[in-house]
């Protein structure tokens, strides 16, 4: 069985994904340090709205350009890579303007679809124009050829595969009857023609105008017409995407946390992906409890437990010991309890999947020393003794 220090070594593209808060942005910012610590040209990208990925590489700049993460930040830390690490932050209303830029024919047609309002209120307002440029940005970085790894950080999104269905819904629209109508001649347009419009796009369209005021179609109109040639290629680029996404170099981790609720949405999660004929190729659960290993001659019998901590702690109060005495039962409770759910999550997950699990740390996972703490838990497969 591969494990997952294997699986981290042998694949150009990782994607994090799961549900929100789960940690997919410190895990990826951790994976991308440990790239870089392995001679890995190392991409990290992140769509995270709140830029907590800057936080923890130490940056505070703005990072809507590729930005390569100096040697002193590692040193600071005490680290020294032998590979590089650049961090990239999808801001969407940058993504698009870059991408209008690079494939507008002319620099006036440019400047139209810039000030066009109906494509500031799409590339704002529509609900996975974000997404759709996430994996544009990492397939642009994939072509470059300037890494070796790419780690892609998603956002948190409230239907699981949200994420990677956005694109293909942006997809639709652009290829619905309505773009088409919108494309044609101005002449040969006609309202009849609305009636191919189907609901959703009706409805989005509605949204836009909405966020932006726009009260005339010919604005739409003219949007499209600008962005014709652009469209053409979006198609090519999204089914590059895809066939990326498939492909044998990306690996999908799946990263959870072991509370009952947030697994089942890990399962639903896996489910989805496998609608998509993706597998995970690794699963990480984050911010476990780990039990309290008794000593020998030790139980967990309140009334010894209070014995020997008045015999260790002479100046306590009887209250304080009570509640040190309540607290570490109730976390031994929420151990085994997260342990119970974790059999269960193991026993559907394929025995092929390997896995990892991170405990709750105390240490601050805001900086780089932090996320590289992480690293050993990556190296050790954990369901055997999770599970046990
Ligand atoms: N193993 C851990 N131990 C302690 N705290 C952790 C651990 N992993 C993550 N955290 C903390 O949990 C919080 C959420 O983590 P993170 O932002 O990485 O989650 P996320 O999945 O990216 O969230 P979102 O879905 O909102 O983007 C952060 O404050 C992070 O520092
Ligand atoms: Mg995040």
């Amino acid at each position: 069985m591969t494990d997952f220090a294997t699986v981290l070594a042998s694949h150009r593209v990782l994607v994090c994904v799961g549900s929100g808060g789960v940690g997919k942005t410190t895990t990826s910012a951790s994976l991308a340090v440990w790239g870089a610590l392995h001679g890995r040209r190392t991409a990290v990208v992140t769509i995270d709205p709140a830029k907590r990925l800057a936080d923890c590489l130490g940056l505070t700049l703005s990072l809507s350009e590729a930005t390569p993460i100096s040697a002193e930040v590692f040193a600071r830390a005490g680290l020294a890579p032998t590979g590089t690490l650049t961090a990239l932050m999808v801001d969407q209303q940058s993504a698009w303007d870059a991408t209008v830029a690079k494939y507008a024919p002319t620099s006036e047609i440019r400047d139209r679809i810039l000030a066009n309002r109906f494509y500031q209120g799409l590339s704002q307002t529509f609900a996975g124009s974000h997404e759709y440029m996430a994996l544009a940005t990492l397939a642009t970085l994939v072509d470059s050829n300037a890494y070796d790894l790419i780690v892609l950080d998603t956002p948190p999104v409230q239907q699981a595969l949200d994420f990677l269905e956005a694109p293909a819904r942006l997809q639709r629209f652009l290829d619905s009857k309505l773009s088409r109508w919108f494309m044609q001649p101005v002449a040969k347009r006609s309202w009849a023609a609305f009636s191919f419009a189907n609901q959703t796009t009706a409805m989005l369209l509605r949204k836009i105008e909405e966020a932006t005021g726009i009260s005339t179609l010919g604005e739409v109109a003219e949007f499209f017409t600008a962005m014709r040639g652009m469209f053409e290629d979006f198609e090519v680029r999204f089914s590059r995407v895809s066939a990326l996404l498939a492909s044998e170099d990306t690996a999908f981790l799946l990263v959870t946390s072991p509370e009952e609720e947030v697994l089942h949405e890990a399962n639903a999660f896996r489910a989805g992906l496998a609608r998509m004929k993706i597998t995970p190729k690794g699963v990480v659960v984050n911010r476990v409890h780990k039990p309290w290993q008794m000593g020998s001659g030790q139980t967990l019998d309140p009334k010894q437990m209070t014995t020997q901590l008045r015999q260790r702690f002479p100046q306590a109060r009887a209250s304080d010991i009570r509640w040190m005495v309540k607290n570490f039962l109730a976390y031994q409770e929420l151990a085994k309890s997260e342990a119970r759910h974790l059999q269960d999550f193991y026993r559907d997950l394929p025995s092929a999947i390997p896995l990892v699990s991170i405990p709750l740390v105390h240490q601050s996972l805001a900086d780089m020393q932090g996320l590289a703490t992480l690293h050993r838990y990556f190296v050790a497969e954990q369901r055997q003794e999770t599970s046990g």
